[in-house]
């Protein structure tokens, strides 16, 4: 399985010769190493509706006749846009053949700001993704602030990477990345969304000595960055 990381919150995942990208965040950000039309995808999975997550899934499923997975308030909207969707929720499980994508919880917001006819769109709630293939586990959090249900997902799941936001502002920070990190059990925890504004700068390199003056082991992905597992 090779693990790419894009920036912001997103994540290409290849296993068993097929692809899987979760909250494309590519045209927005001025650090990204990769072009939209250079991502090829089986399927698009979106945590929530925030532009930082879901602003370039439509050209992507489009471009790849790959379904955009999400919750089903998101999938509504994002079908609106001419793509094909699959809808899900909070605990359920797809099986996309090539990998098993479950959603889990996250304390975070999902709504689409209609700057021009100020109205706010109900985007659903806001999710996590479980991706099991190969025999292996990863959990993508989403955006998320520190909740006490994280100790039992990382109970009843064996996460072999974690991949956890530090920007602090709109989600958790690094102190509360540790802690979260501790209750998900995680072999490996990868931090992400920060760097990618202003006010989400963190010091990358810090978590991850945070993490092992706790005794648990991180990595720091480039943008462009790949890895095996
Ligand atoms: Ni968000
Ligand atoms: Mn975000």
């Amino acid at each position: 399985m090779k693990i790419t990381y894009h920036g912001q919150s997103t994540i290409l995942i290849e296993t068993n010769g097929k692809s899987l990208i979760i909250d494309p965040f590519i045209s927005g950000n001025a650090g990204a190493k990769v072009k939209v039309e250079d991502i090829k995808v089986e399927a698009v999975l979106l945590t929530h509706a925030h532009a930082d997550h879901i602003l370039d899934a439509a050209p992507i499923s489009k471009a790849n006749n790959a379904p955009v997975v999400s919750n089903p308030e998101l999938a509504a909207y994002m079908s609106w846009q001419g793509v094909e969707t699959i809808g899900m929720n909070i605990g359920g499980t797809l099986d996309l053949d090539f990998a098993k994508a479950k959603m889990t919880h996250a304390f975070h917001s999902s709504g689409i700001i209609d700057e021009e006819n100020k109205n706010i769109l109900y985007g659903g709630m806001p999710s996590g993704f479980i991706i099991e293939a190969e025999g292996k586990t990863i959990l993508h959090a989403g955006d998320t602030g520190l909740f006490g249900d994280m100790k039992m997902i990382g109970a009843r799941h064996d996460i072999d990477i974690a991949f956890l936001p530090i920007g602090d502002h709109y989600t958790m920070g690094p102190e509360d990345a540790v802690q979260a990190a501790e209750w998900y059990k995680a072999k490996l925890i990868i931090p992400i969304h920060y760097n990618t504004f202003p006010v989400i700068e963190q010091d990358g390199e810090a978590f991850v000595k945070a993490l092992e003056e706790r005794g648990l082991k991180g990595k720091v992905l480039q943008l462009g960055e790949s890895m095996e597992l």
